[in-house]
């Protein structure tokens, strides 16, 4: 599907973006590293879960990955070669700290040091993400996120960290959609460590909450440069079509989005959530003055947006219409979520069964801005697996992913017209630079604008990180 008239009313996507709106990649540590027993690093809870028969596609893992740790000078060039001015990344806690306590690993400072200075040498900007989802073991043993402990423990792990690194970082980002943590890795079990407990679920999400908010004073009394602080959420955009969707629209958006963004950004969780989860926990892990060590002030928030979800109320009798089997594998995560159903949706869809749905992109972004006015935003993850073909045309390599250059044209456009609308969006970094491991789904899902050979791990740039590529040179020559 072609880019229609009234998505685009800027002519070429991505070319009205403001001069210092900032285009980037992203990955994330486990999910591209390998290396995982190298430099000292400790096992982590994907360590764990996809070694975990059954637990992942094929029962794949990120033991090797895309050796990352090995090849990331050469996946340098790549993103110097494509013009990009930001590469979003992870750090392994556990390359740090293998236990998640104690003094920092000097072996694995040395990498990302030399990440960050081989990224700023090719006038690269680092943004990096201190929670991609690798929680070290030996802290899941002691109880995981559900433990306020492990919040302590993070916050420890971000100064530490702010420490050895912090005069180069352009972005910190605390966590990275703590949804996902707190709801598939303790309430669907789809995730590591793959508990399935309401109440523990329910407990993660606060826990994640004050390990952000116990983070970001340590980020900015340890960094020197002044950089942002932010936290990246996953937001989800429900949609309705019964007239029982407004109320589910609203459970939605209490236990998947302000869960998050109201003690985040307001210092307070609603009394609406409070209600929906009645009977799975009374919240009372929230302790006095956490709210108020919640709610600090962020220079960014993170926004991750691929597609919508089309939701009603489910009256308990009549038969479950058939799930989309986006994000709900293994049946609703949500605590107090049990009467909302997640309705098939019409395509188009990605390789992941998503639908593709721009206007969501500018929906979300436009009312985020509304409800938080003065909060600069930044789109850290944007993007779409499909089954990418390497082929040989002429002599050259190529990956012909039409489908996602649409994708992303069309999600840039919804951007600019975000902005158009008045939105303070700062920044567009696309997931994923490489093609890598995907979670659950290990390597069988291709996010990446590179296309990775998983046997040979030999890079090749497929059509869309063409298409970036000439956008970012179209807008330098622009300005
Ligand atoms: C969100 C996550 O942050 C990232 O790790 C994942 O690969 C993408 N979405 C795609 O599912």
């Amino acid at each position: 599907m072609g880019i229609t008239e009234s998505e685009s009313h800027h002519g070429r996507p991505g070319m009205s973006f403001p001069a210092d709106f900032i285009i980037g990649s992203a990955t994330a540590s486990y999910q591209v590293e390998g290396a995982v027993n190298e430099g000292g690093r400790g096992p982590s809870i994907w360590d764990t879960f996809s070694h975990t028969p059954g637990r992942t596609w094929n029962g794949d893992t990120g033991d090797v990955a895309d050796d990352h740790f090995h090849r990331w000078e050469s996946d340098l060039d790549i993103m110097a070669d494509m013009g990009l001015q930001a590469y979003r990344f992870s750090i392994a806690w556990p390359r740090l700290q293998s236990t998640g306590r104690g003094p920092v690993n000097a072996e694995g400072v040395r990498f990302y040091s030399k990440l960050i200075d081989g990224l700023l040498a090719r006038g690269i900007r680092p943004i990096a993400t201190l929670y991609h989802w690798d929680l070290p073991q030996e802290l899941e043993d002691a109880g995981g996120w559900p433990v306020r402990d492990t919040a302590l423990r993070f916050a420890e792990y971000a100064a530490r960290t702010v420490e050895q690194l912090g005069d180069r970082v352009h972005i910190w980002t605390t966590l990275n959609e703590p949804w996902c943590s707190a709801y598939l890795g303790y309430g669907s079990g789809a995730h590591a460590p793959g508990r399935t407990s309401g109440a523990d679920a329910l407990a993660a999400v606060h826990h994640l909450n004050l390990a952000h908010g116990l983070a970001v004073p340590e980020i900015r009394h340890a960094a020197t440069n002044s950089p942002d602080v932010s936290v990246t959420l996953n937001f989800h955009v429900p949609r309705g079509v019964h007239d029982t969707s407004p109320e589910a629209i609203r459970r939605v958006d209490a236990l998947a989005n302000r869960a998050f963004t109201s003690p985040i950004l307001r210092g307070r969780y609603d009394e609406d959530l409070l209600a929906d989860t009645v009977g799975v926990t009374d919240w009372g892990f929230v302790h006095d003055e956490d709210l108020a060590a919640i709610h600090q002030p962020i220079d960014v928030l993170g926004v991750n947006y691929y597609s919508t979800v089309t939701v009603r109320m489910w009256d308990g009798v009549s038969p479950r219409e058939q799930n989309d089997g986006h994000k709900m594998v293994g049946g609703s995560p949500w605590p107090g979520g049990d009467s909302i159903e997640f309705l098939a949706q019409d395509g188009p869809f990605t390789d992941m069964g998503w639908n593709i749905a721009p206007d969501g992109l500018e929906d979300l972004l436009v009312h985020l801005h509304e409800e938080f006015p003065d909060q600069p935003l930044m789109i850290t993850e944007n993007g779409a697996a499909f089954p990418d073909d390497l082929v040989v045309i002429g002599s050259e390599k190529r990956v012909v992913d039409s489908e996602r250059v649409d994708y992303l044209q069309r999600h840039f456009a919804a951007a600019e017209r975000a902005i158009s609308r008045g939105v303070d969006l700062r920044g567009y970094l696309v997931w994923s630079l490489l093609d890598n491991f995907e979670w659950g789904y290990g390597y069988a899902k291709r996010f990446g604008i590179v296309y990775v050979d998983f046997d040979t791990q030999q890079r090749v740039l497929k059509d869309s990180a063409r298409w970036l590529r000439q956008l970012l040179a179209d807008r330098r020559e622009a300005t």
